[in-house]
């Protein structure tokens, strides 16, 4: 690999954004632009009897308040659930109907944005108000069927019952996770400008194409009559990936104002209007032999969903890869409320099935007086435990060995309450990570000129993670060229076609796609130079010459820079589109990602299982009489093939690991379950980290080769970092206290 892979570059965008001068989807304010604001119920169920807009309409400045009586031309798509581009199947505003707490009733259109939000709090709305619930009801709970491309919703191998009655050990346990609410620095929005009917849409999104796409059939447009257009996402974790009621309300509006419209979700209205993490319960029982070898593997997953998508991310299939166990029985279940539909926040069940599973691997090693790591090596596979395929590579036991030399592990006294700092108890616990390796379809247009610049083009985006970065760097390494020569262009719908910015993807995907068509100007250049009459590489057999990291080489040493050699050619530049089609990808999965959907293979693919692993280890302090609960130290080693950027990449590792700290002892929406409320709904009220809250971060990256995954050897990392925490601190917990703490968020009250 070239020098520009592997090592620690610099954001190319850093500058733009602390300076200010990186656009996010609201800064542009086309001539003109209006300001919308949403009026959204105050009732989780039942129906909008009378809606009075007379005092809103009244306030100085307002435009236009559209309801479901009157704004014309508003359309909807399908649900992401029903198979469509959208956040969820039903769509307010297209009649009286009330679904959930916080659906919008009322489109408000200001010339400021001030005005907008006057108004709509004057909106007066008589309700027929209905009962409504949040309940997570394991009795009521059911499974949906699989479909062709998802996961099996149930999976049965061997005999789970003698695997249990054989066990030296078992275990029953539930863990319980709360809904969790995207809190993403930037609030959602979108901006809306038709001219005739060419449509544009600013909205921070982590899949232009699927906007596109999706608005263009809603309207019934040619896809080349909609723009979308969306360079920087100030964060996105699964929260800007569909099309949302507030969007189409957008572009609704503007169309029927006749100038452009921007709305900007408020704080508040972020919990309503868009997706979540939603509740859920982990069932397992596992059982052990003496060596703690597990006999028996059961999980069962419930997961809350609204009463009208059946929302499965499911974590079975994930839970099921991580050990040896010759019976598995794994089920997926849904329970519905009345609340919107949920969706994908960050490793979108691995956070929370990881939390159950391996706290259950803990409380077994435990009772069975085995060490928690060497309960993990005696159950570590070279294959899949269900599928019987090998893992493409699988550095678990080499993640579990480097963070425990980086933190100690050995120091560790195994007795419970054994280890003390004046008032302080002290803890250890480790727990394993993984993340899925999702493949996707992609394609790249790289351009490259004789004078050493290249640009690249895709329609992938930077959901703040650095992908402008290290597309970049990908190009300097094949081109030969320093990282600051490629201008990287992203974040647009007409671009090539990339996949959604989601399941940990885009590196892997969008990146060996750039790969792809870097290697293509290298046998492009070559033929030409190796049809001309003189040069270093003139009349040789173009097959016969490769493209290594910036020079042309021959077969028999003869070699030129592919700098030089493209100053020989006639035009002096070249332009390529690259392709990423890897083989466990169908044609169906290939033709999804195009027409904007999410068209995955893997993990499991008919030759391998593909995975990143890791591990984590914490300690935890204990206050003796306040239970107060600190995390001075937490470390994570992981081996997710290469590396692109060794600095981006540990961001993303470290900024997963804090928001794992976050979700074990302080993230929560609360719910006022009788109604139907997300109570806290609101940054202030919504606890989250703070620089107080994390001290020691290490994280180790390892070195682990996969020639399988994709030409790069990458397998995603924007997931894995928080997959790992919270198991690990209620496993330090334990250690600390033996207290067993089966509900998220982690709290002092339950250690009393
Ligand atoms: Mo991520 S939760 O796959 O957008």
């Amino acid at each position: 690999m070239a020098q520009t892979i592997n090592t620690a570059v610099t954001r190319t965008d850093a500058r733009r954004k602390v300076t200010g001068a990186a656009t996010y989807a609201a800064d542009v304010m086309p001539a003109g632009m209006l300001h919308g604001a949403l009026h959204c119920s105050a009732i989780a169920v039942g129906r909008v009897v009378s809606l009075d807009t007379r005092r809103a309409a009244a306030e100085p400045g307002v435009v236009a308040i559209y309801t479901h009586e009157t704004l014309p031309d508003y359309q909807s798509v399908k649900g992401f659930y029903s198979g469509g581009p959208g956040s969820a199947s039903f769509w307010p505003m297209e009649g009286t109907e009330i679904r959930y707490s916080g659906q919008p009733l009322a489109y408000v259109v200001a010339e400021t944005a001030a005005a907008a939000r006057r108004a709509s709090d004057l909106i007066e709305v008589e309700y027929a108000e209905e009962p409504a619930i949040i309940h997570m009801d394991p009795e009521e709970s059911f499974v949906i069927g699989a479909t062709d491309d998802s996961p099996g919703m149930v999976t049965t191998k061997g005999d789970l019952q003698a695997g249990l009655d054989a066990a030296a050990k078992t275990v029953a346990m539930e863990f319980v996770t709360p809904f969790q609410h995207h809190n993403p620095m930037e609030m959602f929005s979108a901006t809306a400008e038709w001219r005739g009917d060419r449509l544009t849409v600013w909205m921070p999104s982590q899949s232009v194409r699927t906007l596109r796409g999706g608005i263009a059939k809603a309207y019934g447009l040619p896809e080349t009559s909609v723009r979308v257009i969306s360079p920087f996402v100030g964060g996105a974790f699964g929260s800007k990936a569909g099309i949302t009621p507030y969007a189409m309300l957008t572009i609704a509006a503007a169309k029927a104002v006749g100038a452009p419209v921007r709305l900007l979700v408020t704080r508040p209205q972020m919990y309503t209007v868009a997706t979540f993490r939603p509740e859920a319960v982990q069932k397992f029982r596992l059982g052990a032999d003496a060596e703690g070898r597990l006999t028996a593997f059961e999980h069962i997953e419930i997961s809350q969903t609204s009463r009208f998508d059946n929302v499965v991310n499911p974590g079975t299939h994930i839970t099921r890869a991580m050990y040896a166990c010759p019976n598995i029985h794994t089920e997926q279940r849904l329970s519905p409320s009345d609340t919107n539909t949920g969706g994908f926040m960050r490793a979108p069940n691995e956070m929370q099935t990881f939390f159950g599973l391996e706290s259950a691997m803990d409380v077994l090693a435990h009772d069975l007086g085995i060490d928690p790591v060497e309960m993990r090596r005696v159950n570590d596979t070279k294959t899949h435990p269900v599928e019987g395929v090998p893992f493409s590579s699988r550095s678990l036991m080499e993640s579990y060995d480097a963070v425990s030399e980086s933190f100690g592990w050995a120091d560790r006294n195994t007795e419970i309450g054994s280890m003390t700092d004046g008032d302080w108890l002290v803890g250890y616990g480790c727990a394993t990570a993984t993340y899925p390796t999702n493949i996707l379809a992609s394609n790249a247009r790289v351009r490259m000129q004789a004078s050493g610049n290249a640009y690249v083009e895709l329609a992938a985006h930077d959901v703040g993670t650095g992908t402008y970065t290290i597309m970049a760097q990908i190009a300097a390494a094949r081109l030969g060229l320093p990282v600051k020569a490629v201008d990287v262009v992203m974040g647009e719908a007409d671009l090539p076609v990339a996949p959604i910015s989601g399941g940990s993807t885009t590196a892997a995907s969008a990146g060996s796609a750039v790969h792809d068509a870097c290697l293509r100007i290298g046998r492009q250049v070559a033929a030409t130079v190796a049809a001309q009459s003189e040069g270093p590489l003139a009349g040789l057999d173009p097959a016969s010459i490769t493209l290594d990291d910036g020079v042309l080489r021959g077969p028999n040493g003869e070699s030129q820079s592919l700098q030089e050699a493209l100053a020989a050619t006639p035009e002096g530049e070249v332009e390529m589109v690259g392709e990423f089609r890897h083989p466990a990808l169908t044609d169906k999965l290939i033709r999804a990602t195009f027409a904007g959907g999410y068209g995955t293979a893997g993990p499991v693919t008919p030759e391998f299982a593909m995975f990143a692993f890791g591990a984590e280890m914490v300690e935890v302090r204990i206050h003796r009489f306040t239970h107060e609960i600190r995390v001075p130290r937490l470390h994570g080693a992981f081996a997710a093939g290469t590396w692109l950027n060794r600095k981006t990449a540990h961001s993303q590792l470290m900024g997963g690991m804090i928001w794992g700290i976050g979700s074990a002892l302080h993230e929560v929406t609360e719910t006022d379950k009788p109604r139907a409320r997300f109570l806290n709904a609101n940054i202030a009220e919504y606890l989250v980290p703070v620089n107080a809250d994390i001290r020691e971060i290490r994280v180790e990256m390892l070195e682990e080769q996969d020639d399988y995954v994709n030409p790069l050897g990458v397998k995603g990392i924007g997931e894995i970092g928080i997959v790992g925490t919270a198991a690990a601190i209620a496993n330090a917990i334990h250690h600390a206290t033996g207290k067993r703490l089966t509900r998220l968020p982690l709290k002092m009250a339950d250690l009393l």
